[in-house]
C-alpha cells in the first residue's frame, strides 16, 4: 500500500495505475476491525481500494469532542498494512488539503435530517456530506463502502448521491461486534473500564427490544428500552427509535408498520461521557 497526502500525488497516481472499479472507505482514523470489515468487503471486486483517514472538523458540532476524538495514526497504518494490497492507497490529508476555503455548502435530505442523529447534533450530517462528496469529487469511485452502524448517515449518503447523480454505488457493510455484543466504534477506546464493562448492555437491550415487537406495541417497548439502559450506573439514553429503513419515519404503533417494509430500531446512548449508537433490524414476522 501506498500512503498520500497531497490530492494532486493521489490524482496522479489513481490515473496512472488505471484499475478498475475503484473502491473507496473514508474513515476517520482509530481503526478498529470494523472498518477493516469495509476494506475486506470491496477487495473482491476492486483491484484498487483508496482508505481514506481523515477527522473532518465540519461534522463535529462538539468542539471537544473534535478535540478528543482518537487519533492514532501509526497503529491505523500497521492494521490497514494487514490487508490491502501494493496497489491500494491510503490517503491522509491535512485540513488545509480538503478545506483550502471554508466549505459553505448546505444540503438538504428532508425528513433524514428531522430524526434522531440530526436533532441532537445540528450540522453533523451537512459536515458528513461536505466531505463525503468532496472525496467523490477527487477520487472518483465506483463504489464506496459504509458500516451500517451509522444507519442515519448511511441513508443521508444514499441521499446524497441520489440528488448528485453521482453513479457510484453505496454499499453498506454489517455491524462488526466484540465478542461481548458492543459494537465496533472508535469512540470504544474512550471508555472508562467501568462504563466499556456495562456497555454491552445496549446491544442486549435492542436484541431484546427486537424480539418484544411480537406481543407489545411500540411505546412500552420504549420504556423498557429506556429503563434497561439507566438501570447501568451513568447510563443515559439519548433516544430509542423505530424507523423504516427509507425515510426514517419514527413509528410509533405497530398497526402503522407495514409488512412490506424493513424497520430497524436505532439507539444513542451517553455512555458515562461517550455517546454511542447502534442499531437492529426488528421485524414484524
Ligand atoms: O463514518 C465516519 O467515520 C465519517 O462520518 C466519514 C464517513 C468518514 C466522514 O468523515
Amino acid at each position: 500500500m501506498k500512503v498520500i497526502s497531497t490530492i494532486s500525488e493521489l490524482q496522479s497516481r489513481i490515473k496512472s495505475l488505471n484499475l478498475s472499479p475503484v473502491g473507496f472507505v473514508p474513515t476517520m482514523g482509530a481503526l478498529h476491525k470494523g472498518h477493516l470489515s469495509l476494506v475486506e468487503r470491496a477487495i473482491p471486486d476492486c483491484p484498487l481500494i483508496i482508505v481514506s483517514i481523515f477527522v473532518n472538523p465540519t461534522q463535529f458540532n462538539d468542539k471537544n469532542d473534535l478535540k478528543n476524538y482518537p487519533r492514532t495514526l501509526d497503529s491505523d497504518l500497521e492494521m490497514l498494512d494487514t490487508v490491502l494490497r501494493q496497489a491500494d492507497i491510503v490517503f491522509t490529508p491535512s485540513v488545509e488539503e480538503m478545506y483550502p476555503a471554508e466549505d459553505k455548502r448546505v444540503f438538504r435530505f428532508g425528513n433524514l435530517d428531522n430524526v434522531m442523529e440530526a436533532l441532537h447534533r445540528p450540522g453533523h450530517f451537512n459536515g458528513v456530506a461536505q466531505i463525503v462528496s468532496r472525496f467523490f469529487e477527487i477520487i472518483k469511485p465506483d463504489i464506496a463502502i459504509f458500516g451500517l452502524k451509522d444507519f442515519q448517515q448511511l441513508a443521508v449518503i444514499k441521499e446524497m448521491v441520489r440528488q448528485t447523480r453521482d453513479k457510484v454505488k453505496i454499499v453498506g457493510s454489517p455491524i462488526i461486534r466484540e465478542a461481548d455484543g458492543l459494537a465496533m466504534s472508535s469512540r470504544n477506546m474512550l471508555l472508562e473500564p467501568e462504563i466499556r464493562k456495562n456497555a454491552p448492555i445496549i446491544y442486549k437491550t435492542i436484541k431484546q427490544a427486537s424480539s418484544m415487537i411480537r406481543e407489545k406495541d411500540i411505546p412500552e417497548i420504549k420504556s423498557f428500552v429506556k429503563g434497561s439502559i439507566e438501570n447501568a450506573e451513568n447510563f443515559e439514553l439519548i433516544y430509542f427509535d423505530i424507523v423504516d429503513e427509507l425515510e426514517l419515519k419514527p413509528v410509533t404503533k405497530k398497526t402503522k408498520m407495514n409488512a412490506g417494509k424493513k424497520y430497524y430500531g436505532c439507539i444513542a446512548v451517553k455512555a458515562g461521557k461517550i455517546r454511542l449508537i447502534d442499531n437492529i433490524e426488528i421485524g414484524l414476522d
